[in-house]
């Protein structure tokens, strides 16, 4: 997607070889009129699969996640990363552990929300590892719906979650993909290729 990725490489900061900074859109603050473009994106890319509902994790997945479920007409819930006071019953739990700050968080959704007859679109911000999203279909399959597709905004190639999403089966479709972040700079999947 040409406007992101003109976007990362004018606002993107690379912070190591393995993080990339994105807060002046993505992560802190945010932009609207990107964000709408992201959710019809996903909507082109996932057009057919009969989505039910968008499922993100809180917090930077719920923005990208909004916009696609504006755009589908349906339903957007955000998995909760933090004990909330009023959801304590008839809950969906999952551990996903974080490589990256090396913490594990139970991650919740009401089954209020979803149904066997679901079929769910996964989003996020960030892929790395795959933590979030295998934690995230994890609670789609309990409940007994269906995943019908992940949908990823910057996808570190250079990890393994990608592949290791796709090894299970999952349609993933990442917005762009980074091949690496090696001296101080970004490097596209695409111009690895070309
Ligand atoms: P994984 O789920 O794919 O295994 O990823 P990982 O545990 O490594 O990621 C943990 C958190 O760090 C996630 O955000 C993820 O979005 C973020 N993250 C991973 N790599 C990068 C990166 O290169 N740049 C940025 N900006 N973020 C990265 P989170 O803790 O859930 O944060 P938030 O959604 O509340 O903002």
């Amino acid at each position: 997607m040409k406007l992101l990725r003109d976007k990362v490489m004018e606002e993107g900061i690379v912070l190591s070889d393995q993080v990339l900074k994105v807060d002046s859109f993505l992560n802190h603050q945010m932009d609207p009129v990107l964000m709408k473009e992201v959710g019809r994106e996903f909507t082109r890319r996932f057009a057919g699969e009969q989505i039910t509902k968008v499922l993100t994790i809180e917090s930077s997945g719920i923005a990208p996640a909004i916009m696609t479920a504006l755009e589908l007409g349906v339903p957007m819930i955000f998995a909760r990363k933090h004990k909330s006071l009023t959801l304590r019953d008839n809950i969906l739990v999952e551990k996903v552990y974080s490589f990256t700050k090396k913490e594990t968080n139970e991650i919740t959704v009401s089954k209020k929300f979803l149904c066997p007859e679901d079929r769910v679109l996964i989003i996020d911000d960030f892929l790395a590892n795959g933590e979030a999203a295998f934690g995230l279909a994890r609670i789609v399959e309990q409940i007994g719906a269906k995943v019908a597709g992940i949908g990823i905004v910057i996808e570190k190639a250079f990890q393994p979650g990608g592949r290791l999403l796709q090894e299970a089966g999952y349609q993933v479709e990442s917005l762009v993909r980074v091949a690496s972040l090696e001296n101080g700079t970004v490097t596209f999947a695409e111009e690895v290729i070309s």
